[in-house]
C-alpha cells in the first residue's frame, strides 16, 4: 500500500464508524462546500481545501519524503522528535503514524468537535443546548492549540526524510463504535458490571497491569448504570464541564470517557452521573488497533511505541489470512 491508500482507508473506516452515519458526514461536507462557494476570492485562497473532502481535519498526511510501497510502520499515540529518531534507529521504517494530531492536524483539532453536538443530540441533549455549549468549548480549544509549536515533529520528519501521517478522530470513531455496539448488546445493570466488561477488553486488561486500568471517577460500583453514553470517546477532546447537567437531564445515567478534568468531574458528580473513565492511552490504543488490523491483513509490519498497547483482533475476521496475501 502507498501512503495515500493507507490514509484514505483510515478516513473511510472512520466514516463507516461515524455516529452521524454516512449521510450525516456527507451533509457536513456539503455544508462546508456551500460555505466555500460563498467566499470571496481572497478568502478562498486562505481556505484549507482538504476540509471539502476530509471530515476529520485532525487526521492528515503531514510529510511525504518518499512515496513508496509501505512495508513497515512505526505507530505511537504521541509522536515527537524522539520517536522520529527512534524510527531512524530502527532503520527500515517506511512510514510513521501518530494517533494524536500534529502539524495542521493539531491546528485544526477543534473542527472535529462539531461531531460531539450530533452525538450528544443522539443521546437526548437538545441540539440547541449541545451547539451552544460546544461552541464555547470549541473556541476555547482553538485558542488553546493556537500557541503550540505544531510543526516541531513534522520538521524533524522532513529533515530526517521520514513519511509522517496522523490519524486521530478517524481512529477514535472506531473505538467509540466498538464500545457502543458491545455495550448496547450487553445491557449492564450496575457500574461494577460495566467495569468488569471493560476490564476484559484486551487493551484495558493490559492497562490494568500497567496501573492505568478503567476507573470510576464518580458514583460507585453498586449504583445502577441507567442509560450509558459513549459520547466522549470521539470528537476531538473533552466537552464543556457545563454539559454534564444537561446530559443528566437528557436521561443518561452513566458516561464512559477516555479522560476527564477535575472541573468536569465535580459537575458530573453534582448531577448524580456515574463517570467511568476507561483510560486514555488504552482507549486510544483500542481505536488505533482496530485500524492497524486492517493494515496487518494487507501485509504491513507494525512496530508500536509511545503508549500504544498493540492488541490484534485478526482472528475475529475469517477473511484475514486470505486478505494478507495481497
Ligand atoms: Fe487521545
Amino acid at each position: 500500500m502507498r501512503i495515500k491508500e493507507i490514509y484514505n482507508l483510515a478516513i473511510n473506516k472512520g466514516i463507516e464508524a461515524d455516529f452521524r452515519g454516512k449521510e450525516g458526514v456527507e451533509k457536513f461536507l456539503k455544508r462546508k462546500k456551500e460555505k466555500y462557494e460563498r467566499l470571496s476570492e481572497k478568502e478562498k485562497e486562505e481556505f484549507d481545501l482538504e476540509a471539502l473532502e476530509n471530515p476529520y481535519l485532525d487526521s492528515r498526511i503531514l510529510n511525504i519524503s518518499q512515496d513508496k510501497e509501505i512495508k513497515k510502520i512505526l505507530v505511537g499515540i504521541d509522536i515527537e522528535p524522539a520517536e522520529i529518531l527512534l524510527a531512524k534507529e530502527i532503520g527500515d521504517i517506511d512510514l510513521v503514524i501518530s494517533h494524536h494530531p500534529l502539524g495542521k492536524g493539531l491546528a485544526n483539532l477543534s473542527d472535529v468537535m462539531k461531531l460531539q453536538c450530533d452525538i450528544l443530540n443522539q443521546y437526548g441533549v437538545p441540539i440547541n443546548i449541545a451547539e451552544g455549549l460546544m461552541k464555547e468549548r470549541i473556541e476555547e480549544v482553538a485558542r488553546g492549540v493556537n500557541r503550540i509549536n505544531h510543526q516541531r515533529t513534522v520538521d524533524t520528519a522532513k529533515i530526517l526524510g521520514f513519511n509522517l501521517i496522523c490519524l486521530h478522530t478517524a481512529c477514535d470513531n472506531l473505538a467509540a463504535k466498538y464500545l457502543k455496539d458491545k455495550i448496547e448488546k450487553e445491557k449492564f445493570e450496575r457500574v461494577e458490571d460495566l467495569m468488569n466488561f471493560l476490564k476484559e477488553i484486551p487493551e484495558y486488561k493490559e492497562a490494568l497491569k500497567l496501573g492505568a486500568g478503567p476507573k470510576i471517577f464518580t458514583g460507585d460500583p453498586e449504583r445502577r448504570c441507567g442509560k450509558i453514553s459513549v459520547a466522549e470517546i470521539t470528537g476531538g477532546t473533552e466537552p464543556s464541564p457545563k454539559i454534564y447537567e444537561k446530559i443528566a437531564q437528557a436521561g443518561i445515567g452513566t458516561v464512559i470517557g477516555m479522560h476527564m478534568g477535575e472541573e468536569s468531574r465535580k459537575e458530573a458528580e453534582a448531577s448524580n452521573l456515574n463517570i467511568v473513565i476507561a483510560g486514555h492511552m488504552s482507549s486510544d490504543s483500542l481505536g488505533v488497533n482496530l485500524f492497524l488490523d486492517e493494515l496487518e491483513k494487507r501485509g504491513i509490519k507494525i512496530v508500536s511505541c509511545s503508549g500504544l498497547i498493540r492488541k490484534k483482533r485478526l482472528k475475529e475476521n475469517k477473511f484475514s489470512f486470505r486478505a494478507s496475501s495481497h
